[in-house]
């Protein structure tokens, strides 16, 4: 595309945006916390998700500092249900970082930002040109959508030659007096009008799109190889003892980690899931216990697992709990276990304890 169409269809992108942008709460400010906090929110979840979550957390955490004064768990509680809590522990360790290392400066530069944890490039082209005004471009899986089709792009995403292609394309075509705009300008195509079944009669740039010119939009961007998804099954116990049920702290090297679940262990390669779930009990903490047939089986769809997870009730118990190794345990009572972070799939497995 020639420059004088670049200027064109910043102009007609640009004029879209600030008649038909969402009006979205990190949207009225220019705060480099506030922007920061929007884009990790929304890195890998939705805008409508995200929204209510925003608004509390300012409201317990309102600057970088309170974060930072923070407990993991209160943090991570903040974000339960959100999903990807690697998110939540990276943002409180780089508001820590950012407090007692910069003295609550934030970054200036994308390249800067890219210094914190959590923040690779795609975040920080996105603050910086929001929150710093930088001419810096961004590119993430809706401004992939709209570039593939804007540009005819025909090979596959996630292959190092198409992501260079897509950011190259982003940064010849960006707004350079308004980088922050025309940025958030591409991702509001993106997820409302340039969609997986693209509207493209109210698309502002349709003329200026070689995919739209092809007849079949929705046939870009090309996807790249599927991500192998692998099955795995767990076997969980519900123990409860004295109106308390069990729960055990999740290590920081998983999955979930440092979120609270119900003692499990994994049987995907195992014959006798149950007779696995009562050597782990005994094993890790000491308990003998009985159980009948599961109670309940609840399914979780993780972005590379499928989790399926066999639920027991343990119906008589013996020994007195010890934990072999450093793990977190608690006996909470029913109107307790809002304190405690538990990720989705934990609130459906503990909708299943019958209280007494
Ligand atoms: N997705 C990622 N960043 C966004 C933003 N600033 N506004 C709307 N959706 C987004």
């Amino acid at each position: 595309m020639k420059s004088a169409n670049h200027t064109s269809l910043r102009r007609a992108l640009l004029r879209w945006y600030r008649a038909n942008a969402r009006d979205l709460p990190w949207r009225r400010t220019n705060d480099p916390y506030q922007i920061w906090l929007s884009e990790v929110m929304l890195q890998q979840t939705r805008v409508e998700t995200v929204v209510p979550y925003y608004e509390r957390w300012l409201r317990v955490f309102p600057a970088v500092q309170d974060l930072a004064a923070a407990s993991q768990s209160r943090v991570l509680k903040m974000w339960e249900g959100l999903g990807y809590y690697t998110r939540a522990r990276n943002l409180h360790r780089a508001a820590q970082a950012v407090v007692e290392q910069r003295d609550g400066a934030f970054p200036q530069t994308a390249e800067d930002w890219q210094e914190l944890s959590g923040v690779g490039r795609y975040t920080a082209g996105a603050i910086a040109s929001i929150a710093n005004g930088e001419a810096v471009p961004t590119v993430d899986g809706n401004i992939k959508r709209v570039l593939a089709r804007l540009f005819e792009v025909e090979s596959p995403l996630g292959t190092p030659e198409t992501e260079a292609r897509l950011w190259a394309l982003a940064d010849e075509i960006l707004a350079r007096s308004a980088p922050g705009d025309f940025n958030q300008a591409l991702m509001e195509l993106g997820a409302t009008v340039c969609t997986s079944r693209p509207r493209c009669v109210d698309c502002p740039v349709q003329k200026y799109c070689r995919g739209c010119a092809s007849g079949s939009p929705e046939r870009l961007p090309r996807r790249g190889r599927d991500t192998v998804v692998k099955q795995v099954r767990e076997a969980a116990a519900i123990i409860v003892r004295r109106s308390r049920v069990l729960l055990v702290q999740r290590p920081s090297s998983v999955l979930l980690a440092n979120l609270w679940t119900v003692p499990a262990v994994d049987v995907s390669e195992v014959a006798d899931g149950f007779e696995a779930l009562r050597e782990h009990l005994s094993w890790s903490f000491g308990l003998e216990v009985e159980f009948g047939a599961s109670i309940g089986t609840i399914r979780h769809r993780f972005t590379h697992r499928d989790l399926r997870v066999d639920v027991y009730a343990v119906t008589a118990v013996r020994g007195r709990l010890r934990c072999n190794g450093s793990v977190n345990v608690a006996w909470v009572k029913r109107d307790e276990l809002g304190e405690y972070a538990c990720a989705n799939v934990d609130r459906k497995i503990l909708a299943l304890v019958q209280w007494p």
